[in-house]
């Protein structure tokens, strides 16, 4: 389905067959820097966009700021995808934007269980309500089965938001409580909204990318370099349909329990 990867700068660019749909994915993040949109054309929208606007100077990337835990910056990147995607629609989101700060029980706060909360369950959920009409229109383009080519919503989660397995497969992450707590409850939102949009034909699906070497998963302890969860996780992407919607994967789409 990818035709071509063109690693430009940092950035990382590829073409989709059959359509002239490009994306951008950051190696220093996970899976590009905060939320990214896919269309005729990339859409970036990062909190600060340190490190990213020098990179896509030379490409066709537009980028917006946007903290996902600010109802104003994410209306307005709602308009600025509107307007730049017109009646094409936007056929993939990527909630990205993530952060884990170690608080560990029995010493948690209100305000680092808020601080997760907000960007990890909070702000994927307000904006993947804000640009549904978005996704709603590039859905309506194409009949026939879920894909990511006709309209996703691809949320980055965590195994260790499993509430199955918490304290039993891997136990490093219980001192990240409020981490744990905010994936899972991302995870049963995007079930909920799996579940509300299964008519309208926009794919929904929660996937892991792995242990990666990030500021979050750290660059010395990580098992996976950025590239590699990448592309694992878009060559997966590509073959998702409606089988998987709604679904708690591992980067290579392996089901896992929530
Ligand atoms: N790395 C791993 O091993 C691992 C494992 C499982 C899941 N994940 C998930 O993968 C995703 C990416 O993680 P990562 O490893 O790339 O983490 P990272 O290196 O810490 O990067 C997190 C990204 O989220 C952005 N962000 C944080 N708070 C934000 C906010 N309020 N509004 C907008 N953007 C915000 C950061 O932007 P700034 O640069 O502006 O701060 C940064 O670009 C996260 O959802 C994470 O939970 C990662």
């Amino acid at each position: 389905m990818y035709r071509k990867i063109h690693k430009i700068s940092q950035l990382e660019y590829l073409d989709i067959e059959n359509s002239t749909v490009e994306g951008c994915l950051s190696p220093t993040h996970t899976a590009g820097v905060v939320n990214l949109f896919f269309f005729h054309g990339s859409l970036f929208a990062n909190r600060e966009l340190n490190g990213i606007k020098e990179s896509a100077q030379k490409t066709r990337i537009i980028l917006i700021k946007m903290d996902v835990t600010n109802l104003e910056e994410i209306e307005v990147a709602k308009q600025i995808v509107e307007e730049t995607v017109g009646d094409r629609g936007l056929n993939l989101l990527i909630n990205n934007a993530g952060a884990a700060k170690m608080v560990t029980f029995p010493n948690l706060t209100p305000e680092n269980l808020e601080f997760h909360y907000k960007i990890n369950t909070e702000g994927p959920v307000l904006v993947t309500q804000m640009m549904l009409p978005c996704l709603e229109k590039a859905a309506s383009l194409h009949s026939g089965g879920m894909s990511v080519s006709r309209a996703a919503i691809l949320n980055m989660t965590s195994l260790a938001g499993s509430i199955k397995n918490a304290g039993f497969e891997f136990t490093q992450d219980l001192h990240v409580p409020a981490y744990k707590i905010s994936k899972a409850a991302l995870n049963m939102a995007m079930r909920v909204i799996g579940a509300l949009v299964k008519d309208k034909g926009i794919l929904v699906v929660m996937m892991c990318p792995g242990w990666v070497k990030t500021d979050m998963g750290g660059r010395e302890m990580a098992q996976l370099e950025p590239e590699e969860s990448i592309a694992a996780m878009l060559k997966t992407l590509s073959t998702l349909d409606e089988s998987s919607h709604a679904c708690y994967m591992d980067r290579l789409g392996n089901p896992y329990p929530f």
